[in-house]
């Protein structure tokens, strides 16, 4: 598919020498605005949006405030809901693609192009989308079982995303003000917008700030400055609140600001236009919630996935513990388990949850995600060994694994220590194609693949992991949360 650019960032090239400090997050201060706008690339992803584009909202977005001098205090809530408005994007991903028959992220790049509160868009939409390799038969049969859902299916679908993002920003800690503009920023100034069909005034203004800025920034990549002047004239009263269309129209002769949006450097003005007097600094314990939210928008986007990434961090600090590493970097471990598979984002659900083994094509789309989780974790300065390590998590010790088939001597023991608890964890775990294998199995495997894809020493801390926590299987759960999909479809 054409939709997806891994980046507008050029990126270092890598060292994959051993880590000389033993850190994966360089010590030091980091802001709150550098984590987040660099992560929002990962929701662009799953958007099936170019990267930046979070970053390019926000950057409209606070302009626009600027121009309607918002309060300080409302301009802090809103650009975190700019950067952080797709929070919820992955959780309708897996139905969109089986409603769809297709991949959701073409779907979600196509749809937000459209009208799609006119029927006869939305028909032409549906029959252009709907699964494009079927016969036309199975073509009409899909269309007519996506509009037997009808306006509930689709706001359903909106509102599951919409809620799900505003629930990860309260659990962030985030304002609640932040929260409703991402609750809401599908909703239209007529009223036929979603999920509550709220209209006018009674949508929070920083929601329709998020609702406009998208737009906008959708339509300049699609056909500049005298593009996003025709929609949001079209679209004044009906999408988008008048006073903020006529500031867009306002905004439509500064070529500077033009400029600004289409920037390679996206995600560092986006960066520049954080409140000045407000500031915020990334601790610790922050850090690791970051880590947690986004490995939770990585486990929600497939029933088959369920948790994963929690457990690869969990297993990957305890072995980090078990083979002696200091208690920073067992932490960082735990980190880098969070974030290892966040490029999964960019592959398809048409793929991730197809009930047989991938095709060649499929694979060589799967075996992208740890380049694409590298690019997006490169964007934070201070994350470039956390990027190296998560970049090799499916790589082997004798060279056959991806995506750069490093050796032995490219593969520092930090690095071992995800492949092993990330190929434990997808063993232990059901598929769509195949069942979990029991304990035993999957430790023959591993100790049979010890000294070739796994490092000794990181098979060994498993067997004695192993041994000291008796772990359960998580099939019910991952069950449980299939079951919730096919109930909700
Ligand atoms: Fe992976
Ligand atoms: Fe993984």
């Amino acid at each position: 598919m054409t939709a997806f650019a891994p980046s507008l960032q050029d990126f270092a090239d890598l060292s994959t020498g051993e880590f000389p400090s033993q850190r994966l997050i360089e010590p030091g201060k980091l802001r709150l605005s550098e984590l987040i706008s660099a992560l929002s690339v990962a929701l662009d992803l799953t958007e099936g949006q170019p990267a930046g584009h979070a970053a390019r909202s926000c950057i409209i977005g606070m302009k626009i405030a600027e121009q309607l001098q918002l309060p300080q205090d409302q301009l802090v809530h809103l650009y975190y809901a700019l950067l952080l408005k797709d929070l919820g994007c992955s959780s309708n991903a897996a139905k969109m693609c089986y409603l769809f028959g297709a991949d959701e992220r073409q779907i979600k790049h196509d749809l937000k192009s459209i009208d799609w509160t006119r029927m006869q868009a939305s028909v032409s939409f549906s029959w252009a989308h709907v699964a494009p390799e079927a016969s036309p038969l199975q073509k009409i049969l899909k269309v007519a079982a996506l509009f037997a859902t009808g306006p509930e299916g689709a706001r359903r679908l909106v509102e599951t995303r919409c809620e799900r993002g505003a629930t990860i920003a309260r659990d962030l800690g985030f304002s609640e003000q932040t929260a409703l503009a991402i609750r809401s920023l599908d909703e239209h100034w007529n009223g036929k917008g979603q999920p509550d069909g709220l209209k006018g005034e009674e949508i929070p203004l920083l929601a329709r700030i998020l609702g406009i800025s998208q737009t906008v920034e959708v339509f300049f990549q699609l056909g500049g400055a005298a593009k996003v002047s025709e929609i949001v004239r079209e679209r004044r009263g009906t999408w988008f609140d008048p006073q903020l269309v006529d500031i867009v129209l306002k905004l439509s002769n500064n070529a500077a600001f033009w400029e600004s949006v289409a920037t390679r450097n996206a995600l560092e003005l986006a960066v520049q236009w954080e409140v000045p007097d407000e500031i915020q600094y990334v601790d610790d314990d922050f850090m690791d919630r970051v880590c947690f939210a986004f490995a939770s928008v990585v486990d929600a986007k497939s029933p088959w996935t369920f948790n994963h990434s929690n457990v690869v961090a969990h297993l990957s600090r305890d072995l980090a513990k078990i083979l002696g590493f200091d208690e920073e970097m067992q932490r960082d471990m735990y980190r880098a388990g969070l974030l290892h598979d966040l490029g999964k984002l960019g592959v398809s659900n048409a793929i991730l949850d197809k009930p047989g083994k991938p095709t060649d094509e499929e694979f060589a789309a799967i075996r992208k995600h740890p380049d694409f989780s590298e690019k997006i974790l490169l964007n934070v300065p201070r994350f470039q060994q956390l990027a190296d390590v998560a970049a090799a998590h499916h790589e082997r010790m004798d060279g056959k694994g991806y995506h750069r088939r490093l050796v032995t001597e490219e593969l520092p023991l930090h690095y071992r220590i995800l492949a092993v608890a990330d190929v434990y964890d997808a063993l232990t775990a059901k598929r769509p194609y195949r069942d979990a294998m029991p304990l035993e199995k999957v430790m023959a495997i591993m100790d049979k693949d010890s000294g070739t894809s796994f490092a000794p020493e990181v098979v060994q801390a498993l067997h004695e992991w192993i041994e000291r926590n008796n772990p359960q299987t998580r099939v019910p759960q991952q069950l449980e949360a299939v079951d919730r999909l096919v109930d909700n479809i």
